[in-house]
């Protein structure tokens, strides 16, 4: 298969509402992600991938969209986005955008009509949404339909009383669900997806996608997910928008379905696939879940690390992809806590273990994502009071830790480790009072660290993370490492993360101890052809066995094999 132009790219995520604010309203904007496009490009990336920019009430940042043919106001314009593009492709640069194709906003005019039976186009719009009517309880009071459970906590049900029934929406309750078996709905979101085609998008990350297809039965079951996610009805409408819309042009489809088995995903992104380019799963985004914790549980139960299961999903997927399709690779995303926080040391070990993290992942084969902010160790919140957060999902669920027993501080810890939020604050740029990112007070607050942790002070070290990053970056591109092959070593070793990939003119082997503990790993033969080539700790030992909590070490050795030995 000749390469495709995202085999060679590197992607950075930006969350459009805290990157760059520049016109004093305090969120950030179209025109701030043109403002700091140099600066991506210098970081060594040439694909951008922007949150939802659509017209929307915000209930969820964006991804609850009032009108997909418009960009919302707190942005800038549809003339903002065409400069965007534009500036970015006189760049070669790339942009991407976050296609919602599950839900809508509960404003969408489609929803508007659908909920209300004197609406003139009610009937045309009512089937384009999912309609359940009460269920009766044994007492003959109308209940839910069902206790189906949302991603955000509480019912999937809400009860619309014009038409006497419940709605179903799988996220908030702002955010009612399509019903993809119309197929009026798929003409609609086919023509929606084809006015940002025509406006020149390089591709689109398709949010929720594996959510389109529901269990028509609605069967009782609590929390019932297994009946709105993965149904293999959904497989048949990705084919559909592939075929019509994605085939026929140059474009990245980046889809997610966080628990997909192999065969699943080679059905959604091998290359004979005609669904998506790029899977992303999160089997490595909660490798630390206290399974005991049933006050704040689930997700939001922070438990230890457990770096076999984090290194054998990498090495798993490797192998899944291998030949077949290609691996998107990435920490976290604005769904997941800060990966310097949740996997490294926010403290003591702040800078070091940002770039063992760094280490272990920017030179394995694929296509990788970076979070902005990842690249100077932006950190988890700071917050002490509730007001500060800011997502909808928190507030559900600091209920439901409350309704568990949970004290207000257990749950504010809860929230502080682990919610959305963590990734959302705006970008540090400077350590001016709201960092760089706005000169008015931010629609977020800022973390209190942007004094020490930002752009401006990284570009003056030499052996900041920002450094590495764009040092590890560049070498990727240099080597080719998109392409390269790996091997995974000692993947059952409690501490250590090891692997060797081949690049264009060297081969290289990281060694890495991913805890917060000394480990002695021994090197014997591994390094016997190797010299060190970078390490994160000063005057690291190349041939010492002892690793300090978090040090890593990269070593490399050049090979006379021409890059054609490469895929
Ligand atoms: C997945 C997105 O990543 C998340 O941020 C969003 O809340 C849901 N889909 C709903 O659109």
């Amino acid at each position: 298969m000749p390469t495709r132009w995202w085999q060679d790219t590197i992607i950075y995520q930006v969350y459009l509402r805290s990157f760059q604010d520049t016109n004093a309203d305090g969120i950030g904007d179209l025109q701030g992600v043109i403002k700091r496009l140099d600066y991506v490009r210098d970081l060594g990336i040439d694909t951008v991938w922007i949150s939802p920019h659509f017209d929307s009430p915000m209930d969820d940042n964006g991804y609850d969209v009032r009108d997909f043919c418009n960009v919302s106001p707190d942005y800038g314009t549809l003339d903002d986005f065409k400069a965007l593009l534009s500036e970015a492709h006189a760049r070669n640069m790339k942009i991407i955008i976050d296609m919602i194709v599950n839900h809508t906003s509960d404003e969408h005019p489609w929803f508007l009509a659908a909920k209300d039976p004197t609406h003139p186009d009610h009937t045309t719009f009512r089937d384009f949404y999912i309609w359940q009517p009460p269920r009766m309880n044994d007492q003959g009071n109308p209940e839910r339909p069902t206790s189906w459970v949302s991603w955000f906590g509480g019912s999937t049900w809400t009860y619309n009383p014009p038409t006497n029934d419940y709605y179903l929406h799988i996220f908030s309750a702002k955010m009612p669900d399509l019903n993809w078996r119309n197929p009026a709905v798929r003409v609609a979101m086919k023509a929606v997806i084809q006015f940002w085609i025509d406006l020149g998008v390089d591709g689109f990350r398709l949010d929720a996608s594996n959510h389109l297809e529901k269990n028509w039965d609605f069967p009782e079951a609590n929390p019932g997910y297994e009946h709105f996610s993965n149904l293999p009805k959904h497989h048949e409408y990705l084919e559909e928008l592939s075929r019509a819309l994605f085939e026929p042009y140059d474009l990245l489809i980046i889809g997610e379905a966080g628990s997909a088995s192999r065969e699943e995903a080679l059905r959604y992104a091998g290359y004979d696939s005609h669904e998506f380019n790029l899977l992303i799963h999160f089997e490595h985004c909660w490798a630390d879940i206290d399974e005991a914790n049933n006050v704040t549980p689930g997700k939001w139960a922070k438990g230890s690390v457990d770096v076999t299961k984090i290194k054998r999903s990498f090495a798993k997927w490797q192998q899944v992809f291998a030949n077949q399709g290609w691996n998107v690779l990435y920490w976290h995303n604005h769904d997941q806590p800060r990966i310097v926080s949740h996997y490294g040391d926010d403290a003591i070990h702040h800078r070091r273990s940002a770039l063992m993290l760094a280490y272990c992942l920017y030179l394995l084969p694929g296509t990788p994502i970076v979070y902005y902010g990842e690249e100077i160790g932006m950190t988890n919140v700071d917050y002490t009071d509730l007001s500060d957060f800011r997502d909808v999902e928190v507030f559900t669920e600091y209920g439901n830790f409350k309704q568990n027993g949970a004290h207000h501080e257990t749950a504010m810890q809860a929230l502080r480790d682990r919610c959305r939020d963590n990734a959302r604050t705006p970008m540090q740029w400077d350590d001016s009072p709201h960092a760089g990112f706005s000169t008015a007070t931010p629609w977020m607050k800022v973390n209190g660290n942007h004094s020490d942790i930002n752009v401006k002070t990284q570009q003056k070290q030499p052996d900041s993370i920002w450094q590495t990053y764009k040092t590890l970056l560049h070498l990727r591109k240099h080597e080719r490492l998109n392409h390269g092959k790996v091997t995974f070593y000692t993947l059952d070793h409690e501490q250590a993360f090891v692997y060797c990939v081949t690049g264009k003119t060297h081969d290289y082997l990281v060694i890495a101890n991913f805890t917060d503990k000394p480990m002695r790993y021994p090197l014997d033969s591994l390094i016997k052809d190797y010299t060190l080539y970078v390490a994160n700790v000063k005057n690291a030992q190349a041939k010492s066995p002892r690793f300090a909590p978090f040090e890593a070490r990269i070593y490399r050795h050049q090979h006379n094999r021409t890059s054609s030995a490469m895929i």
